[in-house]
């Protein structure tokens, strides 16, 4: 069916394209999680992954089907019969299930890379949309690395896709090329010469290599493009895909310039989906990356303050309340109960069941009885280590680190690695460093520290310290976080969740990775 005319219909790829981040990789458990919180944050569609690329990757598409109830589950296949099966077996059981299948249609893309001719890959399209269409009624078909193809050829393979049985034609910018009046302009053609094209939906998928993402994706729409895809904090393949909340944002400030046009975004759930992408992921919002950044609403200059207290719309064009920041910053203490924090944990955007509450708010009371004042940022740390971070293959049970002056810095760990406890000491150069060398050697990994960051979650001497790492570990780098108010503790934390998914990356690319 064609898509409204005025609503911007909302595919969220952080399970897919947002994963392909270097150094992001979500198990099952997580992609359900952020499927969950895509579904409050009323996207229209989830691409929950690319099922064929590992048995991990088809669990969690299965498993997200099984979840989701409103939005399209869309699994992505490449134009090939074995591809397009497993994406249906994954998303089949799903309320609204779909397929999303890719062809490359430019030059460098068909000479080097697939080898194939312009009719063969016309007759590729023709069969995996209609083999998809025989299986599911929502078909997307994309033209990968179309702003480097011809427009002519573009325009024969829309067509094909349609007649096929595609129902979303996507125009994907994939390698970030294009800018905003070169894009306007091929969706203008694409609009007026392929045929068929007023009955289906049209999409485009930008890619950020030069920063253009979101303005090409609001230059297309503007030229009658109803589909945008995109991700939470822009993550994705390279520099990232177009931002979902720079979308929903942008029509939703600017409602007086993009007369009817609207998603179906609840931007009061954009931040505590912000933060929970961040933290599954492992990968920080940059803190001035607009709309979720940690200084989007921040006003530094004395002349800015001033205009500001006096009116907040001299230097504010939305509040940090719409995109579900800032309702209330001191929260709880000591004294508070489990069910203030089970309010504070909805309203925060959090919706826990009471098994998971039991465990945050025993986290929550050791906290407390080290920290004065407990702040949101604190609350949404704990939900994060006590419920989303699943401990794999290594869990922390125990450590202890001395040093000083003249003492030579020592580390004893215990270390549950698969359900058996290791116990070892070491040393090193400084505190960080003795307890970094005797994780990496319990473990057996030949790990580099690529990045190693510590900040404070909020203020003052008594606050969480939040730390991420970059691992690497024979070719394959992964991100790991860790908070608590003892920075080694958060340390060691960070150390193992890289760890854990460096383990979960091995074993999902155990198999043979396509090539997308
Ligand atoms: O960037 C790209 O071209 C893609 C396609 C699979 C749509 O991610
Ligand atoms: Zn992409």
């Amino acid at each position: 069916m064609k898509a409204s005319q005025d609503k911007i219909i909302i595919f969220d790829t952080t399970l897919r394209d947002g994963e392909q981040s270097p150094g992001a990789s979500m198990d099952v458990h997580e992609k359900v999680l952020v499927a969950k919180q895509l579904e409050i944050l009323g996207v229209d569609k989830i691409e929950a992954g690319f099922p064929v690329s590992s048995p991990g990757d088809f669990d969690a598409v299965q498993a997200v089907a099984g979840v989701v109830k409103r939005p399209t589950v869309i699994g992505l296949c490449r134009a090939r019969e074995e591809d397009i099966r497993t994406a249906w077996d994954a998303v089949r059981e799903a309320k609204n299930p779909g397929l999303h299948t890719f062809i490359a249609t430019s030059d460098i893309h068909m000479k080097y890379k697939l080898r194939m001719t312009k009719d063969e890959v016309l007759g590729s399209v023709e069969n995996a949309v209609g083999i998809c269409r025989s299986l599911s009624e929502s078909v997307e078909f994309s033209a990968e690395d179309a702003t480097r193809s011809d427009w002519d050829f573009l325009v024969e393979v829309f067509s094909t896709a349609i007649a096929s049985g595609a129902n979303t034609i996507n125009v994907p910018d994939t390698v970030g090329y294009t800018n905003p009046q070169e894009f306007s302009n091929l969706i203008t053609y694409l609009k007026r010469h392929v045929r068929g094209i007023d009955d289906v939906t049209m999409s485009v998928h930008c890619h950020n290599d030069l920063g253009l993402a979101t303005s090409n994706s609001v230059a297309a729409v503007l030229a009658g493009a109803r589909q945008v895809e995109c991700t939470v904090n822009g993550i994705g393949e390279r520099a990232g895909n177009t931002s979902l909340e720079e979308i929903a944002m942008i029509f939703t400030v600017r409602k007086d310039l993009y007369k009817g046009l609207y998603t179906g975004i609840d931007t009061t759930q954009i931040f505590p989906t912000s933060r929970l992408v961040s933290h599954v992921t492992g990968i920080p919002v940059q803190p001035n990356k607009a709309v979720v950044g940690s200084n989007a609403f921040a006003h530094e200059a004395g002349i800015h303050q001033d205009g500001y207290l006096k009116e907040h719309s001299t230097y504010e064009i939305m509040t940090p309340e719409t995109v579900g920041l800032g309702m209330s910053q001191l929260v709880l203490g000591k004294h508070s109960g489990k069910h203030a924090l089970g309010e504070r944990l909805e309203s925060l955007g959090y919706h826990v069941n009471d098994k998971d509450l039991k465990k945050v708010f025993k986290r929550f009371k050791e906290i407390a009885d080290k920290k004065k004042e407990i702040f949101d940022a604190d609350i949404e740390a704990i939900v994060i280590e006590e419920i989303y971070r699943v401990p794999d293959k290594y869990e922390l049970k125990h450590l202890n680190v001395t040093s000083g002056t003249v003492a030579v810095p020592t580390a004893t760990v215990h270390l549950m690695v698969e359900g058996k406890l290791v116990r070892q000491a070491g040393f090193g150069n400084g505190p960080v460093d003795a307890l970094f060398k005797t994780i990496i050697s319990m473990t057996g990994f030949a790990a580099e520290l690529r990045r190693f960051v510590v900040s404070s979650i909020t203020g003052g001497t008594d606050a969480q310290g939040e730390v991420t790492v970059e691992l690497m570990d024979k070719g394959m780098t992964a991100v790991g976080q860790g908070s608590d108010p003892d920075i080694l503790v958060a340390s060691a934390k960070a150390l193992i969740n890289a760890m854990n998914r460096i383990e979960f990356l091995r074993n999902k690319k155990s198999g043979e990775l396509p090539n997308l």
